[in-house]
């Protein structure tokens, strides 16, 4: 399916607007209203619609700048609203309305024009890097992941992290709002009352609270939701980070880490100039069925059986035997295996029919023994850097096993770079850099690292060094490296001054 289709599809399963009174009160429980002072404040609706929020969202600003006595210029209000829309047609009809809500309240056309093509971006909310947002107002889509379209679900799956790409679509929304609003914004939406009692929003519950998060319910049964009668039950949920006294420290050390990045990336470019390949570890789905522990004598075809590597195998410089494994129907070109030619793979499935077909991905297929994502041949190759998606200290960890990583781990291969040499530039700083300059704020000095994060790290081709810095970085001795690595960076290694 080509992806205009997908969006399409997706939108007709997602589009049901909010009633005006709902909007209201999702704004008014996060304060932005007309007689609070929004001069300096950003107001984030995810996914406009045809705008039932941010219409009144707007109303609202425009009303606060005039109830303090101020007439606003195009630069006071252009940044106080972001908004996103994926459907065409919807973001037509926004900007239509918006445009007319601004000329009614005395804005020039040509200021209006301007305002709404700012303000309401044609752009997929989920792969968008967070901005900062004061207040967040959304009625986020209630898809289950089986029903998101294929062509989005796997680059959803790809760039977000995994306890957001599970059970629920609004789930990946509320954790992406959350990005916007790390640095104290509240966060106010009208959910689907289902995710926070299932075992997934228990997940995300769990995650939200240990990132600082407290999550309450403003009302478990709002009447009228919605502009048209639908079956489901919603609720209103209020997302608010805990009050921080770190809160002016840390973003001095944002920007001091995004300074530092950028002048690094124009000097040297990014890691994925460089060449490298970055992956996330595929998704395998029904929980640990697919991994063997040490114990397990395998009745699976040893081409399906391949080492496999979680969280607590990264520690030290580098792994060297894999504790599990894992099965997967791929071969080692990549390919999906015809099950009827691997006699020990089918036995294993079809005692593991229940659990492998019952999974939400597979139900109504035939191929219920496969894994959520493929595995592809890039898998076999080695040696690679693995990373864990969540860490409070970015390192990466050299693999010789030819190993797959677990779905939170991600895996950089080094292109032209000698493995080691790469690892030990990275681990020297340039990943703390990129860690501080862009992952979301989490609580207790944990970072989230995500795809594209790791390919904006700064890094130099290895081929555009020069003779005596590549062998200085290759040095057997620190003096050696540390000349090399300063000279090229501007710090010597672990010197940061971010943490
Ligand atoms: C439940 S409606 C809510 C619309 C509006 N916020 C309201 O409250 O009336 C969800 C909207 O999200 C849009 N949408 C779905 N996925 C999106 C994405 N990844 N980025 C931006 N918009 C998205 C859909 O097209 C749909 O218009």
């Amino acid at each position: 399916m080509e992806l205009h289709a997908a969006i399409e599809e997706l939108h007709d399963r997602c589009a049901i607007y909010t009633s005006a009174p709902i909007a209201a009160r999702l704004l008014d429980l996060i304060g932005w209203t007309s007689n609070a002072d929004l001069s300096q404040a950003v107001l984030l609706e995810p996914c406009a619609g045809e705008g039932s929020i941010l219409l009144e969202g707007v109303r609202r600003l425009l009303y606060s700048f005039r109830s303090h006595g101020r007439i606003p210029s195009f630069g006071d209000l252009e940044p106080r609203i972001r908004s996103f829309e994926l459907h065409p047609v919807a973001v037509a009809t926004v900007r239509r309305l918006l445009r007319k809500l601004l000329i009614e309240e005395s804005i020039s056309p040509q200021f209006a024009d301007q305002l709404v093509l700012e303000w309401v971006c044609e752009r997929d909310f989920l792969l968008e890097n967070p901005g900062r947002a004061t207040h967040v107002a959304a009625n986020p889509p209630y898809v289950r992941w089986k029903n998101v379209p294929a062509i989005l679900a796997s680059v959803y799956r790809e760039n977000l992290p995994s306890v957001s790409t599970r059970g629920d679509l609004s789930v990946a929304f509320l954790n992406k709002m959350q990005e916007w609003a790390s640095e104290g914004g509240s966060i106010a939406a009208l959910t689907s009352d289902r995710w926070m009692f299932a075992q997934y929003g228990e997940a995300f519950l769990q995650d939200t609270k240990s990132r600082g998060w407290t999550i309450t319910v403003a009302d478990e049964r709002p009447s009228d939701p919605f502009l048209k009668t639908v079956g489901a039950y919603s609720a209103i949920v209020l997302l608010t980070p805990s009050g921080s006294s770190a809160h002016q420290q840390s973003s001095n050390k944002r920007e001091k880490a995004q300074a530092m990045q950028r002048d690094l990336l124009s000097r040297h470019g990014s890691l994925q100039e460089a060449g490298c390949t970055v992956r996330v570890g595929p998704a395998l789905g029904a929980g640990r069925t697919f991994i063997l522990d040490p114990e397990d004598i395998s009745e699976v075809e040893d081409e399906l059986v391949r080492p496999f590597l979680e969280r607590k195998d990264l520690v030290g410089l580098a792994v060297d035997t894999a504790r599990l494994r894992v099965i997967v129907p791929y071969d080692r070109q990549g390919a999906l295996i015809d099950p009827l030619r691997w006699p020990g793979f089918r036995a294993w499935f079809n005692r593991r029919r229940e659990v492998l077909s019952q999974r939400s991905q597979f139900r109504e297929r035939e191929q219920y023994w496969r894994t959520i994502d493929a595995v592809p041949a890039l898998w076999s190759i080695g040696p690679k850097l693995l990373m864990p998606e969540l860490c409070n200290k970015p390192f990466v960890t050299l693999d010789r096993t030819g190993g797959i990583p677990a779905h939170s781990i991600y895996a950089i291969w080094p292109g032209e770079w000698p493995v080691e040499t790469l690892q030990r530039v990275l681990n020297s700083g340039l990943l703390e850099i990129t860690a501080k300059a862009e992952a979301p704020a989490l609580k207790q000095g944990w970072m989230r690292f995500y795809k594209r994060f790791l390919m904006r790290t700064p890094l130099p081709r290895w081929s555009s060094l020069s003779r005596e810095d590549r062998e200085g970085l290759s040095g057997e001795t620190p003096r050696e490296f540390e000349r090399s690595f300063e000279g090229l960076f501007g710090f010597a290694p672990g010197t940061t001054s971010l943490s």
